[in-house]
């Protein structure tokens, strides 16, 4: 989620992103990038970077000591460090050592390229992605029915998005009537952790939901502990809230979260506004009557057409 380039004469000659948690920061993959041939030219080089370095030595050493220590004399940043206990810390820094630093370049496209990790930093809870298909008259689906609406591809690419993601969550009666396998099998990828709402355990342990592959998590009223694969987290009823369960998934590393629905397990998140993105897959299947699909107010990003299939991206601005 964090890039960075060295710039030298409005050539780049450097350029890294951040890859993995606990590996090498985007300022060090970009100066590690740069040529042998092209090193001399680092400290008259610019460096542009998504995020402010860190000035704190975590698994890796502060990308500020690193900028220093390749006499780079201009910073520029498009968004400062989301986290209040070191927002500044790294800025500050490096002009402390007389590095020009200019802040704000491009803000409005940085910040939505760490909209996560803002999330996570500053609500402790995962990424929220509601995803739904739905008929050419808005319906999800038929009470009690598997009713397939989307076409081939738009399944392959919601297969693209499960392996994005760290868990996929649903409620009772999606894993009741849909049956539904949660995993990325049409798209390279591992599967997400499945996570079912089911208060009062009424899914029957032969679906889908509960295949022995990875991990699930059922949230429910009555049962806690681990039992195979199965990890049974309990909700005290009277305090139970989306809010509450989002954050008691982010303790399991969970980070990204897609919600699959179906129409009521999406109704609660959007009633919590605990969304940060939308995809709806409009679908021109029909459809006289049924479970109505979720409405939600948010700005569109994009639109994309997938054979017949509309794809919209909707971003939830009340979040951010
Ligand atoms: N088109 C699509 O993209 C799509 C996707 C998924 C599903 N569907 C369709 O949607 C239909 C199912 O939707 P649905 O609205 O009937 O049910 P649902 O959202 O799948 O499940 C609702 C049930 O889950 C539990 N639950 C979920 N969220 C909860 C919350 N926040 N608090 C407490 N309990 C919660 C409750 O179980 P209890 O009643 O036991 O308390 C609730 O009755 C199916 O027909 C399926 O085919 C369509």
């Amino acid at each position: 989620m964090v890039g960075a380039v060295l710039v030298h004469q409005d050539t780049i000659i450097g350029e890294g992103f951040h890859q993995a948690y606990g590996q090498a920061h985007a300022e060090v993959n970009a100066f590690n990038s740069v040529s042998i041939a092209d090193t001399y030219k680092i400290p008259e080089s610019s460096l542009y970077v998504s995020l402010e370095p860190c000035n704190h030595v975590g698994k890796t050493g502060a990308c500020t000591h690193r900028i220093i220590e390749e006499k780079v004399q201009k910073v520029f940043i498009a968004n400062l460090d989301p986290n209040p206990n070191v927002s500044g810390q790294g800025m500050r820094f490096l002009q402390s050592k007389g590095v020009l630093i200019q802040q704000g370049i491009l803000a409005d496209k940085g910040k939505a390229i760490i909209a996560p990790f803002i999330v996570h930093q500053t609500q402790k809870r995962p990424y929220i992605i509601l995803k739904w298909a739905q008929s050419k008259h808005a319906y999800l689906g038929v009470k009690g029915q598997q009713v397939w609406l989307s076409n081939a591809q738009s399944k392959v690419l919601s297969h693209k998005w499960r392996s994005d993601i760290d868990a996929i969550l649903i409620g009772a009666n999606t894993a009741i009537t849909d049956d539904p396998k949660l995993t990325t099998r049409e798209y390279p990828g591992e599967d997400p952790i499945r996570v079912l709402i089911d208060p009062h355990l009424r899914v029957p342990k032969d679906k889908a939901i509960f295949g022995e592959n990875g991990k699930v998590i059922v949230c429910n009223y009555t049962k806690e502990g681990i039992e195979g694969n199965v990890t049974y987290l309990k909700m005290e009823e009277k305090e139970y809230s989306i809010a509450s369960l989002c954050k008691a998934l982010y303790k399991f590393d969970i980070y990204y979260l897609l919600v699959e629905g179906g129409a009521f397990t999406l109704e609660a998140f959007i009633k919590e506004n605990m969304w940060d993105e939308a995809r709806v897959i409009r679908t021109s299947h029909l459809l006289s009557d049924g479970i109505k699909a979720p409405t939600l107010k948010g700005r569109l990003l994009d639109k994309k057409a997938i054979l017949g299939d509309e794809i919209l991206y909707i971003e939830n601005e009340t979040v951010k």
